[in-house]
């Protein structure tokens, strides 16, 4: 990950300006860090196929950074889950205002687009990039599901549509990593199972994320917790053992299916799944 964040600090977002914080605030969630799952999950597809498309797939794994990380600064807004917290850091409604971070995130969702459309890449390749960030990401996808989370909150919804809000706001924008990584290397065969495999893999993640929001301290997970009352969680609707045992199932059904991707594929997949696929279970 090292040529990733290399990558990032050399293509940060710049507008100098006689703003006095504009261009720090554009940057300022990008540094922070976080776990950097996405692009994790579309450079290890791209060197199971060929390392030397590994810092051309830079580009395609930071504009999937880019709009996770506007996703994530609107979410904390105090229209959406009003969170302190993020990446360690206070929010950019905290530290500036809100109009700040109502722009940064709109800034970082366009600029998403630029870096995907100035990668080193074919047309043909650049524009299924494009088409697949922009259908996952955006208004049938992780903006549908936020849509929902928010305009239910407090209204409790019966779990094959927590499933389909969970899908939207956080598996698709997962399975678009995956299946870029797929575009990318030129493995076709590959993906629509891989696509399916990130599916389940971010509804996974979504359920493990609701179960750390009540067993991590807001410092322990670097940004706010015990936030999800009014939401439809997994843990909130079905209970904290029963969200644990969804969990667990995801997990085994994840870890055999692993094991019908190829050898190369499995090799550089594992470490990211291994770590975080059975992450909810080292929380108590
Ligand atoms: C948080 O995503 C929001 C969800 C979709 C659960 P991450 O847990 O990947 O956040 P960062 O990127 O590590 O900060
Ligand atoms: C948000 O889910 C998913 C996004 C699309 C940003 P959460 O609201 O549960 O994410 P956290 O817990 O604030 O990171
Ligand atoms: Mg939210
Ligand atoms: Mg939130
Ligand atoms: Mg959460």
């Amino acid at each position: 990950m090292q040529q990733f964040e290399a990558f990032l600090t050399s293509h940060l977002p710049t507008a100098p300006s006689f703003h006095p914080h504009y261009e720090c605030a554009l940057q300022e969630m990008l540094l922070a860090g976080g776990k950097r799952f996405r692009p994790m999950l579309l450079l290890g597809v791209v060197r199971a196929g060929n390392t030397l498309l590994l810092e051309a797939a830079c580009h395609a794994a930071y504009a999937i950074e880019l709009l996770h990380t506007y996703s994530l600064i609107h979410d904390d807004l105090p229209a959406m889950d009003d969170a302190d917290l993020r990446r360690g850091h206070p929010t950019l409604h905290k530290v500036y205002d809100e109009v700040t971070a109502i722009l940064v995130g709109d800034a970082l969702n366009t600029y998403a687009f630029e870096v995907l459309a100035k990668a080193p890449f074919s047309d043909a390749v650049r524009i299924r990039l494009i088409r697949c960030l922009a259908e996952n990401g955006g208004h049938a996808g992780m903006v549908l599901g936020q849509a929902i989370d928010c305009h239910f909150e407090n209204t409790p919804l019966e779990l094959e549509q927590i499933r389909t809000l969970h899908i939207n706001k956080t598996g698709k924008l997962i399975a678009a990593a995956l299946k870029m990584g797929a575009i990318i290397a030129g493995r076709s065969d590959l993906e629509a199972p891989i696509y399916d495999f990130g599916i389940r893999l971010g509804l996974l993640f979504q359920i493990q994320d609701d179960i750390l929001d009540v067993t991590q301290s807001s410092e322990e997970a670097g940004k706010t917790t015990q936030n999800d009352e009014a939401k439809n969680s997994f843990v909130t609707i079905l209970g904290f053992d029963a969200a644990m045992q969804q969990a667990d199932d995801l997990a085994a059904t994840l870890t055999e299916q692993i094991k019908s991707f190829d050898e190369n594929l499995q090799r550089e997949l594992s470490p990211t799944l291994l770590k975080y696929i059975n992450r909810h279970k080292n929380t108590n």
